[in-house]
Formats: C-alpha cells, sequence, structure tokens
C-alpha cells in the first residue's frame, strides 16, 4: 500500500471515529426518532404495511441503497450533460435525482430510526449531507427553470461532492455497521439432527432459546407443531427468544419485525431476510432440529448445497 493511500485511510478513520464519537447528535437524534414514530402512528392501520414497504421487506432485500442509485446516476448524468451543454437534458436529469432523492430519504429514515450508538450517529451525518445536496440540487432545478442556467450548473457542481461525501457514509453504515446486512449465522447450522431439549419441556405458544451445536435456535410450540428457527434477528441480531407470538408469527423485542413461524419469512421490516429455519422432529422424548434443506434457495453447486452433498 502506497504512502499516500495509508494517509487517506487514516484521516477517514479518524473522521469516522469524530462522528461515531461525537453525542451532540444524539439530542437531535432522539428528536427525529420521535418526530417519526409519531408520524408513524398517524398511518394507523396501514403502518405496518407502509414500514413493509418503505423497508423492503416485499422486495427481500432493503429498498434505501436500490434508490440512492437514482439521484447519484442522475446526478451524475447531470454533469456530464452540463459539460457538453446539453441544458435540457441536464435539468431533466436533476429533476429526476430529485425525485429518487427524496424516495430514498423517506426510506433511509425508516431504516435509519431503527439503528443505534455509533451507526446512528453516522446516519445523521449521512442524511444532513443529503438534505444539503438536496437543497443544492433543488435551487438548481429551480434556477436552470428561470432561465439561470450558469447559477444552475454551480448549485450542481456545489451538491456533487456533498452527496459523493453522504454515499461514503451511506456505505460505511453498510460495511462497517452491517446495517441492512442479513446478520444471520447460517453457515454454522447443524447438518444433522442434533437432540436440544426434551419434548415435556417446551410450552406451547412460548419462545425457548436452545444450543444447536453452534447456534443459538429458537423454539415454539405453536398449533400442534414445533417450529425451530435461528435466535438471531437477521436485522440486528435481536434475540427472538425474548419476543412474543402474535397471529402466528414470532415478533422480535427490539424493533418488531415480524417472522412467519414455517418459512421465517419477514413480514414487515425493519428485517427485510428471512430467519433460518431448522427441521424438527421428537425422537425417544427429545426435540432434535437440524438444518432445513438449502438446495431450495441456494443456487446449484454452492457452497452450502455442496456442504449439505457430503452428509448422509
Ligand atoms: S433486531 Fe431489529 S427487528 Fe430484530
Amino acid at each position: 500500500m502506497g504512502l499516500g493511500s495509508d494517509m487517506a485511510q487514516r484521516t477517514l478513520d479518524r473522521l469516522l471515529n469524530a462522528i461515531e464519537g461525537d453525542g451532540r447528535l444524539d439530542r437531535p437524534g432522539h428528536r427525529l426518532e420521535k418526530g417519526l414514530a409519531f408520524a408513524e402512528n398517524l398511518l394507523g392501520v396501514t403502518r405496518g404495511r407502509a414500514r413493509g414497504l418503505l423497508h423492503g421487506v416485499w422486495l427481500g432485500h432493503p429498498l434505501h441503497p436500490v434508490l440512492t442509485d437514482l439521484p447519484i446516476g442522475s446526478w451524475t448524468a447531470a454533469l456530464v450533460l452540463d459539460l457538453t451543454g446539453q441544458r435540457r437534458a441536464a435539468r431533466t436529469a436533476v429533476g429526476v435525482g430529485i425525485a429518487g432523492a427524496l424516495a430514498a430519504a423517506a426510506t433511509g429514515l425508516h431504516d435509519w430510526q431503527h439503528t443505534h450508538d455509533n451507526a446512528r450517529r453516522i446516519g445523521m451525518v449521512h442524511g444532513t449531507l443529503n438534505t444539503l445536496a438536496l437543497g443544492l440540487y433543488g435551487w438548481s432545478w429551480l434556477q436552470r427553470g428561470r432561465g439561470h442556467h450558469l447559477r444552475g450548473r454551480l448549485a450542481a457542481l456545489l451538491g456533487y461532492p456533498v452527496i459523493m461525501a453522504s454515499g461514503f457514509l451511506g456505505g460505511t453504515l453498510v460495511f462497517r455497521h452491517r446495517i441492512g446486512v442479513d446478520q444471520s449465522g447460517r453457515q454454522h447450522e447443524p447438518l444433522g439432527f442434533t437432540p436440544v431439549l426434551a419434548d415435556r419441556d417446551l410450552t406451547d405458544d412460548r419462545p425457548r432459546r436452545v444450543r444447536a451445536g453452534d447456534v443459538d435456535v429458537v423454539l415454539v410450540r405453536a398449533d400442534g407443531r414445533i417450529h425451530a428457527l435461528e435466535n438471531a434477528c437477521p436485522h440486528l441480531r435481536g434475540p427472538l427468544s425474548d419476543g412474543w407470538l402474535r397471529d402466528g408469527a414470532l415478533t422480535c423485542p427490539w424493533h418488531g419485525s415480524r417472522f412467519e413461524l414455517s418459512s421465517g419469512e419477514s413480514l414487515n421490516g425493519p428485517a427485510t431476510a428471512p430467519v433460518p429455519c431448522f427441521q424438527t422432529r421428537v425422537r425417544d422424548g427429545w426435540i432434535e432440529v437440524r438444518r432445513a434443506p438449502v438446495a431450495a434457495t441456494a443456487p446449484p453447486g454452492s457452497a452450502l448445497v455442496r456442504q449439505q452433498e457430503v452428509r448422509p
């Protein structure tokens, strides 16, 4: 690694550490969170559906990072179009970017309200930079519409490094803080049936934490069936065994994601990935679990499938 890149990395690290350690961001963050919760409650019965929509549960993937490509791509296009003197097309690109940025803001705020500590502070600065960039591009769009092309170009030129810096912080949230990443530990699941609990010790409708090999598993007996899911919520590893059952789904105690018992599918956000499920059986009075076959979910030839193929 060169000296220059070493220095750049150290500088960025120092900058990120400074943001993460800045407690002054907590008070406005707390106020914003309360405002968001209030706005969410106004949605009444549609709240759950809106939540799932904004988090990207319907997509099986967080929606926010998908939408952020729109402003970044459009505003990059606007920069090139400005350089080549294509005024009308540049204004259109700025406008498309603004629409995308508003959609990205709605989804990002929704994801942010379920973060904590350092990630929450990075998210605050990320959001502030996005707001600044949105303001600059909004002004740019207006100025262009009034025929002040030079002012419009200047505002866009100022907004571009702001959105790039914000994009860097967005990446930090994913790669450093694992926000939006599936946090379940599916690679350690037991491949053969493993006894975990005496059958008589599992009470109806009461989640119970057990250990299967290296993995924490939550057992639930509901409607005469025994379900087994990994105990860590895919969102931020909340302990599902501390959660509760409602309408046949297991609710995470930390931020309220609900998971279907048989499939582990997320029914609302913030978790968008499913919880890994286990097969269960009762032998000699013991509940046994093993990883559910992965062939249906993993691509043929993947590491997980190969791993399973070598076991009887
Ligand atoms: S840890 Fe956030 S919903 Fe479970």
